[in-house]
Formats: C-alpha cells, structure tokens, sequence
C-alpha cells in the first residue's frame, strides 16, 4: 500500500519523508489555508520534496475552468496530480487533462457510481472519503470495498486512494479492504506505530537489562 501524505506543511513531509514514509502528497483548498502559504510555492517546494504524485485542486467549479486552472498546476512540477472533484464539469475536466498526458485525482467520492464514472473518465485516483462518511454515520469501509470490487470485475487501472482518513482504524480498515493508496495526515500515520504491548513489553526489557549491570556500548 502507497502512503500519501496529508498535508501542506513541509516540515512535516520531511520528517515521514526520511523514514520512507511519504509515496506522494495530497493537498487540497483547506490544507492550503491552514498552511497559509501561496499555493504554487508550497505546491513546487512540495514536488520538490517528494518523487510521487504532488495532488493540488483546482478551484473553479466549471470545466473549462477547471482545465485551465489545472494544465497551471501541472505545469508546476512533473510530478503534480491535478485534483478535480467529482461533479460532471469535474469528470469531463478529468477526462481532457488526462488525453493531455496528466494524472488526475478525482476527489470528494462518496458512492461507487461516482468512482465507476471518474475511472470512465480516466481519473488516476479516485479519492473516497472516509471519514466524512463516518461523520454522517455510514461506513466507508463499505465504500471502499465496492470500488474494488467493481474495479477488479472490470480491470481499470484508476488507484483507489482512500481519503478523509481520521484514525489508525481508518489506516487498517483501508489496506484490509484493498486500497491502492491512502493519504492521512501525518499524526495518523506517527499513531501507527502505538501499541500498549509495545510499551510495556518495552518497559519490562529495559527494566531486566538495567539489573544485568551490563552494557552494549
Ligand atoms: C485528500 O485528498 C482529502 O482532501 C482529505 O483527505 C480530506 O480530509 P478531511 O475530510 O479530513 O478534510
């Protein structure tokens, strides 16, 4: 499973980056705002971080628009995968930026027509959301599981990247049900690494070894 990461903050990119955590970035209008920071200088600092697909979203809500804005985005860096969203200007937006040679992620997924139609279209990604489904008290997972599912029955190419991931849960359930791809933000994927057996086995070790006397160094 591809880890994307979350986020338009660098420092935080760097820091999954030199574990090899970070297969790719997603940003989208509010991670922007939150970063504070113009959107084609943190867009072209990003790709510049990362060797995999940089998602930046476009803005406008009518096709044309949207291509525009995106051949500008893709004309960032080599690495950018334009986000468009999935409405029927997003679709046909996907469709001629990707004839154009670029990657398309087609976000703001929350039924499996939507993402049967965006890989019609020829979307690269197609971007469920997860946590905004739990938020309305249906199971995204199900979500998930019907995309590939639907997928594989067909054999299309376009990468489930399970989005709106808010817990370790969400981080499981994802690669259980087959995603391609999930993007999390980065204290998502740091929680992974909790285990309460971890710590207190931890504990028990370094207590044991302290009345050894010994030490290794
Ligand atoms: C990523 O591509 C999505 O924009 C992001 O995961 C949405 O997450 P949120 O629902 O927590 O805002």
């Amino acid at each position: 499973m591809k880890f994307f990461v979350d986020t338009a903050e660098t420092r935080e990119i760097a820091e999954l980056h030199a574990l090899g955590m970070v297969d790719g970035v997603t940003t989208n209008p509010s991670l922007i705002l939150k970063s504070g920071r113009d959107i084609h200088e943190v867009t072209r600092e990003i790709a510049g971080m990362v060797e995999g697909p940089v998602s930046a979203e476009v803005v406008a809500t009518d096709a044309d628009e949207m291509i525009a804005e995106g051949r500008k985005l893709a004309q960032i860096a080599g690495n950018i995968a334009v986000k468009v969203p999935l409405t029927w200007d997003g679709l046909k937006a996907c469709k001629t930026l990707s004839d154009e040679g670029n990657m398309v992620n087609v976000t703001l997924c929350f039924s499996a027509n939507q993402a049967l139609l965006a890989a019609k279209a020829g979307a690269t990604f197609i971007s469920p959301f997860i946590g905004r489904l739990d938020d309305i008290n249906l199971d995204g997972m199900d979500l998930i599981s019907d995309i590939r599912q639907i997928y594989d029955n067909y054999g299309f190419e376009t990468q489930i990247l399970a989005a709106s991931i808010r817990t370790v849960n969400h981080a499981y359930q994802s690669a259980m049900h087959g995603a391609d791809v999930m993007t999390a933000p980065p204290a998502v994927i740091k929680k992974m690494v909790e285990h309460p057996l971890t710590d207190a086995g931890l504990a028990t070790f370094t207590a044991d070894w302290e009345k050894t006397g010994q030490k290794i160094l």
